[in-house]
C-alpha cells in the first residue's frame, strides 16, 4: 500500500513538473473573431457536423448556432428550451432570470453517424437536435437529472455513439446510452476524461480492460480546468483558467492520452478577463470559446 501511494506521488509530482516547468508554451495569434449576433453572447463550447459544418456554439439567450461563412456569419441553427417564446427570449443575457425558461445551452456534440446535435442544456437535461435543426427532444430531463442540476460538458463516443455528459455528481445509466460526470472519452473508447474543476485536476474514467469502473487521477493542472476536446490524433485539448492575483490566465493545454503535456498556449489577449473555457482543434485549426465572450476565435499557436 506504502509503495502504491509513494509510485502515485511520484507520478503526480512529476507531471506537475513538466506541465510547469517543461512543457513549451506559445502566445496565440488570433486569425479570425467569430462574432455571435448582438446582443447575444457566451459560446461556451462547439462543435462540427458530420460534413465539417459550423461551428455550431452555444449561446446565453437558449439558442444554438451555426457559423455559416464570413459574409452570413452565424445562424440560428436550433434551441434546447421544450416552449421557447422568440420574443420573450431572443438577446437574452448571460444569468439573465429567464434562463431557466429559455435555457442554457452548455456541452455540444454530434452524432457523425446520424448527424443528430447531442446538447448538454444547464436547465433542461440532455437533449437532441435532429439533423435539421430547431425543436429539441428532452432525453434526460429535469424528472432525472433534476432542474436545479446543471449539465455541463458532452462528449459522443464516435465508435459507438454513446453520449456521455456531466450532470453535477451523479452518474446515470440509460437503456440506449450512458451518461457519466466527464468531458472527453478516449479515441479507443477505453476511458472518459473528468475536470474536477475545483481541484485542479482531471481524472480518468475506465469503462474498458481489467481497470473498468475504476477511476485514477490522468493530471493535475495549474488551474481550474474546463472544457476537454479531443482532436483527431486522440489528444487533448484542454482550457485552463489560473487566477492569479485579480486576473484570470486562460491557456489552452494539449496533453497525451497519457496525460503528457506537449503544449501549452496562451489565450489572455483573446479572452482577458472573460475566460476560456474551450479549445478545440478541428480539421488542423484551432477554435476557442468562452462562457461570457460574445465571440468565438480561429487562433493558431
Ligand atoms: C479540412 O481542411 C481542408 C484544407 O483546409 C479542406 O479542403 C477540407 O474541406 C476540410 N474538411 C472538412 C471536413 O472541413
Ligand atoms: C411570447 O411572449 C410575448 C410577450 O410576453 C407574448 O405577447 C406572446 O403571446 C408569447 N407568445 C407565445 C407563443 O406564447
Ligand atoms: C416544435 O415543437 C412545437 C411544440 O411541440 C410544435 O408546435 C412545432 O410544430 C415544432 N416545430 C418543429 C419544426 O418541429
Ligand atoms: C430533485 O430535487 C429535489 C429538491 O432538492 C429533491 O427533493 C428531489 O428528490 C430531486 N429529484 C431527483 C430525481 O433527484
Ligand atoms: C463494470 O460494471 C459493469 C456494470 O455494472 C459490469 O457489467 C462489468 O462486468 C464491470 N467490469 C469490471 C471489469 O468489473
Amino acid at each position: 500500500m506504502l509503495n502504491i501511494n509513494n509510485s502515485m506521488v511520484m507520478v503526480v509530482t512529476a507531471t506537475l513538473a513538466i506541465f510547469l516547468l517543461c512543457s513549451p508554451s506559445s502566445v496565440a495569434i488570433l486569425l479570425n473573431k467569430l462574432q455571435l449576433p448582438p446582443p447575444v453572447t457566451g459560446p461556451e463550447s462547439l462543435a462540427f457536423d458530420r460534413n465539417g459544418g459550423g461551428p455550431y456554439v452555444t449561446s446565453s439567450d437558449g439558442r444554438i448556432f451555426k457559423y455559416v461563412g464570413p459574409s452570413e456569419g452565424f445562424k440560428e441553427y436550433a434551441y434546447t428550451s421544450l416552449n421557447r417564446n422568440k420574443t420573450v427570449c431572443d438577446g437574452l443575457a448571460e444569468f439573465s432570470a429567464l434562463q431557466p425558461t429559455c435555457g442554457r445551452p452548455l456541452g455540444l456534440g454530434f452524432n457523425h453517424q446520424t448527424n443528430d446535435l447531442y446538447v448538454a442544456d444547464a436547465y433542461f437535461g440532455l437533449v437532441k437536435v435532429g439533423p435539421n435543426g430547431g425543436n429539441a427532444t428532452q432525453l434526460v430531463g429535469p424528472t432525472q437529472a433534476n432542474s436545479t442540476v446543471s449539465a455541463d460538458g458532452l462528449d459522443v463516443d464516435p465508435n459507438t455513439g454513446i453520449i456521455y455528459f456531466t450532470i453535477a455528481s451523479t452518474k446515470f445509466q440509460l437503456k440506449d446510452f450512458q451518461t457519466a460526470l466527464t468531458s472527453a472519452i478516449s479515441r479507443d473508447g477505453s476511458f472518459v476524461l473528468v475536470g474536477e474543476y475545483l481541484a485542479n485536476r482531471i481524472r480518468r474514467v475506465w469503462l474498458k480492460g481489467p481497470k473498468a469502473n475504476s477511476s485514477d487521477l490522468f493530471m493535475l493542472l495549474a488551474g481550474r480546468p474546463d472544457n476537454i476536446k479531443r482532436n483527431s490524433r486522440g489528444q487533448f485539448w484542454i482550457a485552463v483558467n489560473s487566477v492569479i492575483g485579480c486576473s484570470t490566465l486562460s491557456s489552452g493545454v494539449r496533453v497525451t492520452e497519457n496525460g503528457i503535456v506537449l503544449q501549452t498556449v496562451s489565450l489572455v489577449e483573446e479572452y482577458g478577463a472573460e475566460v476560456a473555457s474551450e479549445v478545440q482543434e478541428y480539421n488542423g485549426t484551432l477554435y476557442g470559446g468562452s462562457l461570457l465572450a460574445s465571440y468565438a476565435i480561429i487562433f493558431t499557436s
